[in-house]
């Protein structure tokens, strides 16, 4: 063995290499790279910040009283208002669906409906709570790219009167939308003014509104702008979606609303005991513009996930995107190879269209690794 060594000159020997190097290069391809740690399925996935932990750590430290009437929730209500440039009415809730439960449940009229979009979290991804818990119909609109319009929220006026039909009372947008899509501060003004001619009052589901806020200009007037300047009543804000463990919270704009808020929100049992850990998370969050950072930086990965993968084979892509997901077109046999290898959920199946999310604590590495699975499994 050692003699036929002996025998190969150099030029040989680089041969040998080289053959080496394509074979295993080839080997190399069919290698299943490894998965991201952190993955892309959803910002709900993500982790808890340090800082919103080390919140709940110190909020731990002694007994405060229940149901809201703490240090915490007190401090937390005065940063929602000052975020907002007046007095707010501000409740903290379990989670999403229950925000949206009880800003509708306050919200509602006898009799009256909830105008959404067809692709609105209250329509498709709450199990029906809203019609269940609010007895009220959903008048769902078509929509486009989760984006409704003044003029088919104003198509529903001719109910308004009439006994024989549910009454349009409460127009709910969702902001950054379920396509990952923004309104503008003007159309939101827009949709408001339509909503409000009609006698309706408007709510946004703000699960994603600092990932909005941050796509918008990163600070408090962007915030306010497509809110309260706007004509918004009352928000679901979302917390959970960027960094913190648990909860959110419902912020009456529109104060007169929250009358009713302490005793409905009891009633939907999105009243929790012991609140100041809610409150504790969204004072960590709020303090120091934590919750704009997290949603920058999320947005920011997005933007990079779509740079890496837009010219990939495979990967159909069109729009970039202004918010915290993309939603590629796959092949559909190579679909289940690669959520098997890295969870992801589909938006539309039949169009074999799937939603990748980033979120406060998508590192690079992940994305790297991300997209190197990506290129095994899509071609
Ligand atoms: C737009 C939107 N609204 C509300 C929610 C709240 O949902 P949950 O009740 O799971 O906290 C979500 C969660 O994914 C969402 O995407």
């Amino acid at each position: 063995m050692t003699k036929l060594f002996h025998r190969i000159d150099s030029c040989e020997v680089n041969c040998a290499h080289l053959d080496l190097f394509r074979q295993t290069r080839k080997m190399s391809s069919h290698v299943i790279p490894p998965a991201p740690e952190y993955r892309f399925a959803s910002d709900n996935n993500a982790t808890v910040h340090p800082v919103v932990m080390e919140a709940l750590n110190q909020a731990n430290a002694a007994h405060a009283t229940a149901y809201g009437d703490d240090p915490w929730t007190a401090q937390a209500c005065s940063a929602f208002s000052d975020l907002f440039g007046q007095q707010v009415e501000t409740f903290m809730v379990w989670n999403g669906t229950g925000a949206n439960v009880l800003a509708l449940a306050t919200m509602l009229s006898p009799a009256g409906a909830v105008i959404c979009s067809d692709s609105a979290h209250i329509n498709v991804d709450e199990t029906g709570a809203p019609e269940r818990i609010l007895g009220a119909k959903l008048i769902d609109l078509p929509s486009t790219g989760g984006k409704i319009t003044p003029d088919q929220v104003r198509s529903q006026a001719h109910a308004l009167g009439v006994v024989h039909h549910v009454q349009p009372s409460v127009l709910s947008l969702t902001q950054s939308s379920e396509w990952g899509t923004l309104y503008s501060p003007t159309e939101i003004a827009n949709l408001c003014d339509a909503a409000h001619s009609m006698g309706m009052t408007v709510h946004l589901d703000g699960a994603r509104i600092a990932n909005a806020t941050a796509a918008l200009g990163g600070n408090q007037e962007a915030l306010r702008s497509f809110t309260i300047d706007a004509g918004v009543d009352v928000i679901s804000f979302g917390g959970t979606k960027n960094g913190i463990m648990y909860g959110e919270a419902v912020i009456y704009l529109n104060r007169d609303l929250a009358r009713s808020a302490p005793f409905v929100q009891k009633q939907v049992t999105q009243l929790p005991s012991k609140v100041r850990f809610i409150s504790a998370q969204f004072l960590a969050l709020l303090d120091d513009d934590l919750w704009l950072k997290n949603a920058a930086h999320a947005n920011a990965m997005a933007t990079q996930l779509f740079e890496q993968t837009r010219h990939l084979p495979g990967v159909l892509l069109d729009q970039p995107p202004v918010v915290n997901s993309i939603f590629p077109v796959l092949p559909p046999e190579q679909i289940e190879s690669l959520r098997e290898w890295s969870f992801f959920y589909d938006w539309d199946a039949h169009a074999h269209q799937v939603r990748w999310m980033t979120a406060w604590d998508t590192r690079p590495a992940d994305l790297d690794h991300f997209v190197s699975g990506i290129r095994h499994f899509i071609h």
